[in-house]
Formats: C-alpha cells, sequence, structure tokens
C-alpha cells in the first residue's frame, strides 16, 4: 500500500485480505460486496480525476464511494431497493446543521425506548424478529420523523439498520435492548466519523445541477442507458460485480438465529421489497440451464456500452459454483455482448497475471455445496470490440 491507500500493484490489490473499512464503507455489510482496494486500485490507474465511473451491479456502492472520493464522477443502478439506499446513504453529504441534528436525536435515543410502553409491530416483514429487539426498534423507528428532512432521517434510519444487522443476521444470541443501544452507539459516531471523512474527499465542483457528480438508479442494468438524464456518459471505467451463477447469496433477507429470514432491512430502510430470491440473483440458483442468466448478463452489458466511452475498460468480479461449465458461457456471452477479453498483462500487470482472487471468511458459501469453487472470484477484464 502508497500512503493513500491505493495497493501499489493489481495483484496486491487483487489479493488483499484487508478488513472492509474507511469513509461510508461500513454503513451496511452488503453481501459479496467487493473490496474497496480493489475498486480503488482500478479507478487509480485507469481513470483520471473528472472521469465517470459506471457500475451497472452496484450493490452497497463500495465502487460509488471510492469514485465519489477520489475526485470521479459516478453513474450506477441496481434493481435491489435495498443497495440502492444504502448507496445513497453512504454517498450523501451531511452538512453541519445536520451532523448537530444527528448528535442530538441520537442523545434523545435511549429514552424514547420504554419497552413497557406501546404496541408491538405486527408488519409481517419483522415477525421473525424476538420482540425486545422488534419493539426496541419499532420506538427508534417512530422518533425519525422529529428529524427535520431526508438526509438526516435516512442517516439515522442506516444506522438502526447498521446496527440490527449486527444483532441478527446470522447471530445465534441475540442482545438485549441496552446491548443494542451500547452498540448503536459506536456504530454511530463511527458513521458520522466515516460521513466526515467521506466528504472531506468529495470533489463538490465536479458536479452541476444538470449533471451531478452522483447519478444513483434503483433499476435494472438493461434500462440504465434508456434514463433520459444519462444521454451524455461515456464512463472511462466500468466496474462492477453482477450476481454469481449458482452461489447462495441472500442479497434481500437475514437468517434470524442461522435459520428464519427476515425482510427487515426493507422495512428499516423503508424501501419496497416483495421480490423472490431469484429476482436479485438474474434466475434460479440450480436451473436446468445457464441460459436465462447467460441471457440477462448478455443483454445487460450490450444496454450499457452505450454509456461507455469507446476505450472504457471493463472489469468484473465474478464466482462461479460451476467454473468448468459457466465461465465459458460466461466468456461467450460478454463475446455476444460485443466485447473482447483482455489480459492483465496488457495493463501492465506482472507475469503471473492473477486473474482468481481467493475469497476468506465468506459466510455465503461456508455452509454450501460448490463452496471451494465459490470461493474463488475471477477477474474479468474486456473492452469494447
Ligand atoms: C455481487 S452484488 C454487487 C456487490 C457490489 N459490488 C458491492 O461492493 O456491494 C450483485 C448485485 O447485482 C444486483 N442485480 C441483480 N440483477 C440485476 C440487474 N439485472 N440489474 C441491476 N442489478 C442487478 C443485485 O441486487 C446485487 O445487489
Amino acid at each position: 500500500m502508497n500512503n493513500f491507500g491505493v495497493p501499489r500493484s493489481l495483484s496486491e490489490a487483487l489479493h488483499t485480505t484487508a478488513t472492509v473499512r474507511g469513509a461510508t464503507h461500513a454503513f451496511y455489510r452488503y453481501p459479496a460486496r467487493f473490496s474497496p482496494e480493489f475498486a480503488r486500485t482500478f479507478i487509480h490507474k485507469f481513470t483520471d480525476a473528472g472521469d465517470t465511473v459506471l457500475d451497472c451491479f452496484m450493490g452497497g456502492g463500495t465502487s460509488a464511494v471510492e469514485a465519489l472520493s477520489t475526485g470521479r464522477r459516478f453513474v450506477g443502478c441496481d434493481l435491489n431497493s435495498l443497495a440502492f439506499f444504502v448507496t445513497l446513504v453512504k454517498t450523501t453529504e451531511l452538512s453541519k446543521n445536520d451532523r448537530s441534528l444527528l448528535i442530538d436525536w441520537r442523545s434523545r435515543l435511549a429514552s424514547a425506548i420504554n419497552l413497557h410502553s406501546g404496541d408491538l409491530p405486527d408488519d409481517e416483514r419483522v415477525s421473525q424478529i424476538p420482540w425486545t429487539i422488534r419493539k426496541t426498534l419499532a420506538l427508534a423507528v417512530a422518533t425519525l420523523p422529529s428529524l427535520p428532512n431526508i438526509r438526516t432521517r435516512n442517516f439515522a434510519r442506516c444506522s438502526l439498520l447498521r446496527t440490527s444487522q449486527w444483532a441478527l443476521d446470522c447471530k445465534r444470541d441475540i442482545p438485549n435492548k441496552d446491548e443494542f443501544l451500547d452498540k448503536h452507539t459506536l456504530h454511530f459516531s463511527a458513521m458520522l466519523e466515516g460521513a466526515a471523512e467521506f466528504a472531506a474527499n468529495y470533489d463538490r465542483s465536479l458536479g452541476s445541477k444538470d449533471e451531478p457528480a452522483r447519478r444513483i438508479f434503483n433499476s435494472a442494468a438493461v434500462d440504465l442507458s434508456s434514463t433520459s438524464t444519462l444521454a451524455n456518459v461515456r464512463a472511462q471505467l466500468l466496474i462492477t460485480s453482477p450476481p454469481y451463477p449458482g452461489v447462495h447469496v441472500l442479497y434481500h433477507r437475514w437468517q434470524v438465529n442461522g435459520r428464519r429470514e427476515t425482510a427487515a432491512p426493507y422495512w428499516l430502510a423503508n424501501c419496497l421489497d416483495g421480490q423472490p430470491p431469484s429476482y436479485y440473483t438474474m434466475g434460479p440458483r440450480r436451473p436446468e440451464t445457464w441460459e436465462r442468466y447467460m441471457s440477462e448478463i448478455r443483454s445487460s452489458f450490450c444496454s450499457v456500452k452505450k454509456l461507455l466511452h469507446r476505450n472504457a475498460l471493463v472489469v468484473q468480479l465474478v464466482a462461479f459454483s460451476e467454473p468448468n461449465v459457466q465461465y465459458p458461457l460466461y466468456l461467450s456471452a460478454m463475446r455476444d455482448a460485443g466485447y473482447r477479453k483482455v489480459e492483465l498483462a496488457e495493463l501492465g500487470s506482472t507475469s503471473d497475471s492473477p486473474i482468481i482472487r481467493s475469497v476468506p471468511n465468506r459466510k455465503w458459501y461456508a455452509q454450501s455445496k460448490g463452496a471451494i469453487a465459490a470461493s474463488r472470484e475471477y477477474v474479468l477484464v474486456h473492452r469494447q470490440r
């Protein structure tokens, strides 16, 4: 790493095992997110300040945070409303007044949570949550309207989302109200620090009213290029990570006590839910053929070409449950979409071109079949033909 936290080489960036931290990255642990170092290295090496970075499967917004905090513009989308919410909050600047309002909200929170008052929410999305946390959250959410603007309400919501994820997702021992609030205090101040770090690095002069530096959408990749406000966008780098074929990742649920699934993140983030798991993964996990998945990859990448500069680099991180079958199909879907594969050596990487990265500690593959294959992510680099 150099002094700016940019790995020295592509190889170092690809094999980093550093924990995700810094700026606003830790606001939410989005499943299968890529490391900030990975995004940062490609952004630094292949774009200049003022250029546009695109991510059409942006998930929790790792690439958005890295692009915007290194002087680039960002365009991105995800069809998961939760991903959109998280990316929005991670890349929203807070004013000094917003920060004071939030600190004041936080100082009033504990006294607003009296477990002996009020009703338990009967919303189906939180029915799987043990009642202490359910009621704590309901009373906390009820305080949000006291915040005067959408930025602060979203930030406060996201802080509750973060602590709830810690409290519930894949946890065996669910904390009590006091433990929840203690943890929330820590998360909340770390998030305020993260937001300040993001704002310090964010170049306000890049955006204008008509063309803001950040343009993010809750939409499918295939629809992004028909967004009228993006007609002039020509990104220099597309860096992304589509859903992994056949690999079990739950983008839209938490697992309480390791088993019961809850839609609580949508309730907390006030987002639309109601889609089946296959909606987020381009089809079922074990389909008879991979045609539907490959066809979505083909149409998505074909469509986003309209938003790319002619020489733009297209960098993807993908894991496969059956690499022998899916990897060649994936490459031909990219070819059919109008791209040619670029070897990392062509980009000035060292001769031992690292195209496969082992992923440490991925909770979603540990218990599943095909664990070994799915724990290796392929780095695919393309340009338009
Ligand atoms: C591997 S995750 C991306 C993680 C991201 N790189 C990060 O760092 O958080 C893949 C994302 O693709 C989204 N997705 C699935 N199908 C999509 C589509 N057709 N268009 C846009 N997004 C899609 C999923 O909702 C999921 O958030």
